[in-house]
């Protein structure tokens, strides 16, 4: 018997604190974590195709874990509370859908909060506009032509900053904008920055997985998106008959030194002009993108933010009283 089959379906945009819920959403997040006296509880983040929502499981914690798998369909019910002014569903029952349910799994697909395509073809031109080299026109062609539809449907990162739908082509569109004009105040390699910018990220396409959940690949976690671009982009670069092998190794150092740091990941530090402004650019975009999603999402009561590691600091919410 299917019995939500006269039930419409509340979507997360619509949900209210106060309500009590019972629907189907794809949960695309578990973590265990311990209370105080040491028993477990879950943090789940539940998701439709209108956005997503935490949740906590306070009991039978036990029972659930081997039940659960990220990035599956379940029944949630539970009461919708309110936690650090979010709202969060606290649930009582997780259930695998009843047999004869109707789901159309395009209602837990994530769309991207703006339009990709449009601003993949408008990243493409203006990287375009300001390369003078013809074989990295004919790369960035390649590029747009075996990897648009990827690209601009991915993740920009598993967790923190850009971490949704659209991510990875709205951090590289930015680092662009900042590369141009980084580049004209310097006096910097246009064509080596500008294309280095393009493809410093392009690996996470392959380093993790967004749909159905997020999650490291095999690839990913031996090798990380420096390597996995860095193979992308000279793979590209030689099947372009008589491409500059200087010019392939001056883009090929701005995509393995970019996180600056061996201890972060990169093969060598920044030993050009234009590598060193690639990783600082690449810095700024995705520290002044927590600032902007913590202060977006926090309760304007607050003067200030709770801690938050990763910026290593609290950090002023504007309009707080
Ligand atoms: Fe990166
Ligand atoms: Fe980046």
């Amino acid at each position: 018997m299917n019995l939500f089959k006269n039930i419409e379906k509340k979507w997360i945009q619509d949900i209210q604190v106060g309500e009590q819920l019972d629907d189907f959403f794809r949960i695309v997040e578990i973590n265990k974590k311990l209370k105080r006296d040491g028993a477990p509880f879950l943090t789940l983040v539940l998701m439709d195709k209108t956005g997503r929502m935490p949740g906590k499981v306070w009991d039978n914690v036990e029972k659930y874990i081997p039940l659960l798998q990220e990035g599956e369909i379940y029944r949630v019910t539970g009461l919708v509370s309110e936690y650090k002014g979010q709202k969060e569903i606290r649930v009582d029952r997780l259930n695998t859908p009843p047999n004869g349910s109707v789901i159309n799994p395009e209602d837990y697909t994530e769309e991207a909060a703006f339009d990709t395509d449009s601003l993949f073809d408008k990243m493409t031109s203006l990287v375009k506009s300001h390369l003078s080299e013809p074989h990295l026109i004919q790369l960035v062609d390649l590029f747009a032509s075996e990897y648009k539809n990827s690209f601009q449907n991915h993740y920009g990162a598993q967790k923190i900053h850009h971490a949704y739908l659209g991510g990875l082509l709205e951090h590289t569109h930015s680092i662009i904008r900042l590369a141009i004009q980084i580049a004209e105040h310097y006096n910097l390699d246009k064509n080596v920055l500008v294309t280095g910018a393009l493809f410093h990220d392009v690996g996470k396409m392959f380093e993790f997985t967004s749909v159905p959940a997020v999650g490291t690949t095999l690839e990913g976690g031996l090798l990380g998106h420096l390597i996995i671009g860095y193979n992308l982009f000279t793979r590209l670069t030689n099947s372009i008959p008589g491409f500059p092998v200087e010019l392939a190794v001056m883009v090929q150092h701005l995509i393995i030194s970019h996180h600056g740091e061996k201890e972060f990941g990169s093969p060598e530090i920044p030993k050009t002009r234009e590598a060193y402004a690639l990783h600082i650019i690449d810095l700024l975009d995705s520290k002044m993108k927590i600032f902007e999603q913590i202060i977006d999402g926090a309760d304007k009561n607050q003067l200030f933010s709770d801690y938050i590691p990763v910026l290593e600091r609290r950090i002023y919410i504007p309009n707080g009283e």
